[in-house]
Protein backbone atom coordinates (compact mmCIF):
# COMPACT_ATOMS: atom_id res chain seq x y z
CA UNK A 1 0.00 0.00 0.00
CA UNK A 2 1.32 3.74 -0.82
CA UNK A 3 2.05 5.46 2.30
CA UNK A 4 -0.45 7.92 1.28
CA UNK A 5 -3.22 5.87 1.21
CA UNK A 6 -2.50 4.41 4.38
CA UNK A 7 -2.61 8.06 5.79
CA UNK A 8 -6.01 8.38 4.37
CA UNK A 9 -7.61 4.69 5.76
CA UNK A 10 -6.24 5.71 8.73
CA UNK A 11 -8.14 8.96 8.70
CA UNK A 12 -10.91 7.09 7.55
CA UNK A 13 -10.78 4.39 10.46
CA UNK A 14 -9.98 7.40 13.09
CA UNK A 15 -13.39 9.40 12.23
CA UNK A 16 -15.23 5.90 12.14
CA UNK A 17 -14.33 5.43 15.95
CA UNK A 18 -14.99 8.73 17.08
CA UNK A 19 -18.35 8.83 15.12
CA UNK A 20 -18.96 5.10 17.22
CA UNK A 21 -18.14 6.29 20.53
CA UNK A 22 -20.29 9.98 20.29
CA UNK A 23 -22.88 8.00 18.89
CA UNK A 24 -22.87 5.44 21.92
CA UNK A 25 -21.45 7.94 24.71
CA UNK A 26 -23.33 8.37 27.97
CA UNK A 27 -26.15 5.42 27.20
CA UNK A 28 -27.82 8.50 25.67
CA UNK A 29 -29.72 6.05 23.51
CA UNK A 30 -31.06 4.57 26.96
CA UNK A 31 -29.46 1.30 26.52
CA UNK A 32 -29.76 0.58 30.33
CA UNK A 33 -33.32 0.47 30.52
CA UNK A 34 -35.12 -2.95 31.83
CA UNK A 35 -37.66 -4.23 29.67
CA UNK A 36 -40.07 -3.45 32.18
CA UNK A 37 -38.92 0.11 32.57
CA UNK A 38 -39.65 0.41 29.12
CA UNK A 39 -42.44 -0.36 28.84
CA UNK A 40 -43.80 1.48 31.73
CA UNK A 41 -42.28 4.42 30.46
CA UNK A 42 -44.16 3.89 26.70
CA UNK A 43 -47.70 3.64 28.31
CA UNK A 44 -46.91 6.17 30.47
CA UNK A 45 -45.65 8.68 26.98
CA UNK A 46 -49.31 7.33 24.74
CA UNK A 47 -51.24 8.40 27.99
CA UNK A 48 -49.48 11.78 29.55
CA UNK A 49 -47.18 12.84 26.31
CA UNK A 50 -48.31 11.99 23.30
CA UNK A 51 -51.83 13.65 23.02
CA UNK A 52 -49.51 16.84 23.41
CA UNK A 53 -47.50 16.31 20.39
CA UNK A 54 -50.45 14.56 18.74
CA UNK A 55 -53.03 17.42 18.63
CA UNK A 56 -53.56 20.76 16.38
CA UNK A 57 -53.31 18.55 13.13
CA UNK A 58 -50.77 19.75 10.86
CA UNK A 59 -49.40 22.76 13.23
CA UNK A 60 -48.85 20.17 16.06
CA UNK A 61 -45.79 18.37 16.24
CA UNK A 62 -46.95 15.39 14.70
CA UNK A 63 -48.38 16.94 11.70
CA UNK A 64 -45.38 18.78 11.13
CA UNK A 65 -42.46 16.31 11.67
CA UNK A 66 -44.33 13.86 9.32
CA UNK A 67 -41.10 13.17 7.87
CA UNK A 68 -41.83 15.68 4.83
CA UNK A 69 -40.01 18.34 6.09
CA UNK A 70 -36.51 19.07 6.89
CA UNK A 71 -35.57 17.73 9.97
CA UNK A 72 -34.30 14.93 12.03
CA UNK A 73 -37.39 14.34 13.77
CA UNK A 74 -39.18 11.89 11.54
CA UNK A 75 -42.66 10.75 13.25
CA UNK A 76 -45.06 8.23 11.95
CA UNK A 77 -48.22 9.13 14.06
CA UNK A 78 -47.89 5.61 15.23
CA UNK A 79 -47.67 6.28 19.43
CA UNK A 80 -45.52 3.35 20.40
CA UNK A 81 -43.07 3.47 16.98
CA UNK A 82 -42.84 6.58 17.59
CA UNK A 83 -41.97 6.43 21.36
CA UNK A 84 -39.20 3.91 20.68
CA UNK A 85 -37.76 5.58 17.89
CA UNK A 86 -37.37 9.23 20.15
CA UNK A 87 -35.98 6.72 22.94
CA UNK A 88 -33.08 5.54 20.10
CA UNK A 89 -32.41 8.62 18.61
CA UNK A 90 -31.91 10.76 21.92
CA UNK A 91 -34.88 12.67 21.57
CA UNK A 92 -35.42 12.54 25.25
CA UNK A 93 -32.14 13.73 26.45
CA UNK A 94 -32.48 16.03 29.10
CA UNK A 95 -30.01 18.46 28.32
CA UNK A 96 -29.74 18.30 24.56
CA UNK A 97 -29.79 21.16 22.06
CA UNK A 98 -31.89 18.96 19.55
CA UNK A 99 -34.16 16.97 21.97
CA UNK A 100 -38.08 17.72 22.55
CA UNK A 101 -37.98 19.16 25.74
CA UNK A 102 -35.04 21.78 24.86
CA UNK A 103 -36.79 23.17 21.93
CA UNK A 104 -40.02 23.48 23.28
CA UNK A 105 -38.82 25.12 26.35
CA UNK A 106 -36.23 27.10 24.27
CA UNK A 107 -36.73 31.35 24.50
CA UNK A 108 -34.69 31.39 20.95
CA UNK A 109 -37.07 32.15 18.21
CA UNK A 110 -34.92 29.94 15.97
CA UNK A 111 -34.96 27.18 18.31
CA UNK A 112 -38.73 27.32 20.01
CA UNK A 113 -41.33 24.63 19.36
CA UNK A 114 -43.80 24.74 17.54
CA UNK A 115 -42.11 27.63 15.55
CA UNK A 116 -43.47 31.08 16.48
CA UNK A 117 -46.59 32.10 14.75
CA UNK A 118 -46.91 28.02 14.50
CA UNK A 119 -49.56 26.89 16.52
CA UNK A 120 -50.28 27.09 19.87
CA UNK A 121 -47.05 27.14 22.14
CA UNK A 122 -47.33 24.74 24.96
CA UNK A 123 -48.55 26.34 28.43
CA UNK A 124 -46.00 26.10 32.08
CA UNK A 125 -48.05 22.95 33.10
CA UNK A 126 -47.60 21.45 29.52
CA UNK A 127 -44.17 21.62 29.55
CA UNK A 128 -43.89 20.18 33.46
CA UNK A 129 -45.34 17.51 32.17
CA UNK A 130 -42.88 16.75 29.67
CA UNK A 131 -40.24 17.27 31.64
CA UNK A 132 -40.89 15.43 34.13
CA UNK A 133 -41.39 12.42 31.91
CA UNK A 134 -38.31 13.20 30.74
CA UNK A 135 -36.45 13.10 34.05
CA UNK A 136 -38.31 9.91 34.97
CA UNK A 137 -37.18 8.08 31.97
CA UNK A 138 -33.31 9.50 32.82
CA UNK A 139 -33.42 8.37 36.37
CA UNK A 140 -34.59 4.96 35.18
CA UNK A 141 -31.63 4.72 32.82
CA UNK A 142 -28.98 5.79 35.00
CA UNK A 143 -29.46 3.45 37.91
CA UNK A 144 -28.79 0.46 35.83
CA UNK A 145 -25.32 2.20 34.78
CA UNK A 146 -24.25 2.14 38.59
C1 LIG B 1 -44.88 23.99 11.33
C2 LIG B 1 -43.92 22.92 11.44
C3 LIG B 1 -43.38 22.50 12.78
C4 LIG B 1 -44.09 22.30 13.94
C5 LIG B 1 -45.56 22.55 14.21
C6 LIG B 1 -43.13 21.79 14.90
N1 LIG B 1 -41.89 21.70 14.34
FE1 LIG B 1 -40.21 20.97 15.23
N2 LIG B 1 -39.09 21.49 13.63
C7 LIG B 1 -39.60 21.98 12.43
C8 LIG B 1 -38.50 22.18 11.51
C9 LIG B 1 -38.62 22.71 10.08
C10 LIG B 1 -37.32 21.78 12.18
C11 LIG B 1 -35.89 21.78 11.64
C12 LIG B 1 -35.31 23.16 11.65
C13 LIG B 1 -34.89 23.54 13.03
O1 LIG B 1 -33.97 22.93 13.57
O2 LIG B 1 -35.54 24.40 13.61
C14 LIG B 1 -37.73 21.35 13.50
C15 LIG B 1 -36.86 20.87 14.47
C16 LIG B 1 -37.25 20.23 15.63
C17 LIG B 1 -36.39 19.51 16.54
C18 LIG B 1 -34.91 19.33 16.40
C19 LIG B 1 -34.63 18.15 15.50
C20 LIG B 1 -33.84 18.57 14.32
O3 LIG B 1 -34.33 18.48 13.20
O4 LIG B 1 -32.69 18.99 14.53
C21 LIG B 1 -37.16 19.02 17.53
C22 LIG B 1 -36.73 18.16 18.71
C23 LIG B 1 -38.51 19.46 17.27
N3 LIG B 1 -38.53 20.19 16.11
C24 LIG B 1 -39.59 19.17 18.07
C25 LIG B 1 -40.87 19.68 17.88
C26 LIG B 1 -41.95 19.52 18.85
C27 LIG B 1 -41.84 18.76 20.14
C28 LIG B 1 -43.02 20.18 18.33
C29 LIG B 1 -44.38 20.41 18.97
C30 LIG B 1 -44.36 21.17 20.19
C31 LIG B 1 -42.63 20.71 17.03
N4 LIG B 1 -41.31 20.40 16.80
C32 LIG B 1 -43.47 21.43 16.19
C33 LIG B 1 -40.94 22.22 12.15
C34 LIG B 1 -41.98 22.13 13.05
Amino acid sequence: MKPRMFLAGLLIFAACSLGLALAGGGGGNFDFLTDADRKGMQERFVKEVWPLLQRQGKEGCVGCHNGKIVSSLKMSGNAENDFRMMVKAGFFIPNDSGSLLTRIKSKDRKQKMPPPGKGEPWTDAEKDVLHKFVADLDKKNQKKTK
